[in-house]
């Protein structure tokens, strides 16, 4: 039995905290893996209940330097999409803590920080909050079609037990921007138009009802009949007098689903921009990592 890494089926957290990195020194970097998962168990043991987790996650380069080639195949570096609509940032290395305690955060984040030291140089740092209702910045509810239930989650989320990356998993880690005062500058009917559900009470609008460049429209897709499913784990970021958005992050047994499904937002696939980029949202940050299970982690 391999293990998914901690920070991915628990889905009642409140906080969470984002980290990319290049890597300076890989013989380092990996023995720090292993004192970042004890640093986790400390933590976990020392304050239970709070669904403390970590993914500790890398990028195609650094991955397959590594030389594990049966393993997280369909990894490799994000590429830009939508006539640069949406730039790369690439970077070798990424952790993502959650909880429903953002100190218990940061005591873990300064932990796994000071175990990687300076085998590593951090390139980003966001800082996520869940908001009352579990909605974004831009008032809609977000997470409601996440898939729920542990075992759903890890169908989704993590590849399945028969294969030699059993408990791996393929994520994609995107900042987005939010020009709030432009989106409050269109009516909320508008807004509905662009996400495809209703504002206040949360309604999915009929298929028939919905625009083909809605944010529905371009992320709830079939292929051959079958929905293309990931799993969500994204949270509010930000200040009010400064930048803010939402960082987006999906977990997902296969990479095709997330990239298919980027494609379709970014007009890729048949030239439609998801409506959410129209009138809100600008992608300032995109890469695409592999966690490995936790047992492939802790044996690098
Ligand atoms: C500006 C960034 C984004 C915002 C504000 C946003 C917001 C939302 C909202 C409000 C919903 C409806 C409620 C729900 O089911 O969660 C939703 C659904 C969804 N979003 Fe996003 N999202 C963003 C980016 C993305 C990206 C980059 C992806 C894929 C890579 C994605 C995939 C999905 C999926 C799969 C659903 C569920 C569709 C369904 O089956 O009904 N979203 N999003």
């Amino acid at each position: 039995m391999s293990t998914p890494q901690t920070a991915i089926i628990p889905d009642t957290i409140t906080a969470a905290i984002y980290i990319e990195a290049n890597v300076l020194d890989k013989e380092q970097t990996k023995a720090a893996c292993c004192q970042a998962l004890a640093a986790l168990d400390d933590c976990r043991s020392r304050f239970p209940g709070h669904e403390l987790g970590m993914t500790i996650a890398f990028g195609a380069d650094f991955w397959h330097s590594l030389g594990h080639a049966n393993e997280g195949r369909e990894i490799r570096p994000f590429v830009p999409l939508g006539n640069g609509l949406c730039p790369t940032t690439q970077c070798d290395l990424m952790i993502h803590i959650q909880s429903r305690h953002f100190g218990l955060n940061y005591l873990l984040a300064e932990q796994v920080n000071a175990a990687f030291g300076s085998s590593i140089r951090i390139e980003n740092e966001t800082h996520g909050f869940r908001m009352p209702e579990e909605r974004g910045l831009d008032g809609f509810v977000d997470g409601t079609e996440n898939p729920h239930g542990e075992e759903k989650i890890a169908a989704v989320a993590t590849i399945a037990q028969d294969r030699p990356d059993a408990g791996g998993s393929y994520i994609v880690l995107q900042k987005y921007l939010h020009d709030l005062k432009k989106w409050g500058g269109i009516s909320v009917a508008e807004q509905e138009q662009a996400v495809g559900r209703s504002k206040a009470d949360n309604i999915e609008f009929a298929r028939a009802d919905r625009l083909p460049d809605s944010h529905l429209g371009r992320t709830n897709i079939k292929e051959n009949g079958v929905g293309l499913k990931i799993v969500r784990r994204s949270l509010p970021f930000g200040y009010i007098s400064g930048e803010h958005g939402l960082q987006f992050i999906a977990y997902c047994a296969t990479l095709h689903n997330i990239d298919e499904q980027l494609k379709f937002m970014f007009g890729d696939k048949d030239g439609k921009i998801d409506l959410l980029l129209k009138h809100m949202s600008t992608a300032v940050r995109s890469a695409y990592y592999y966690a490995p299970s936790v047992e492939r982690l802790a044996d690098l």
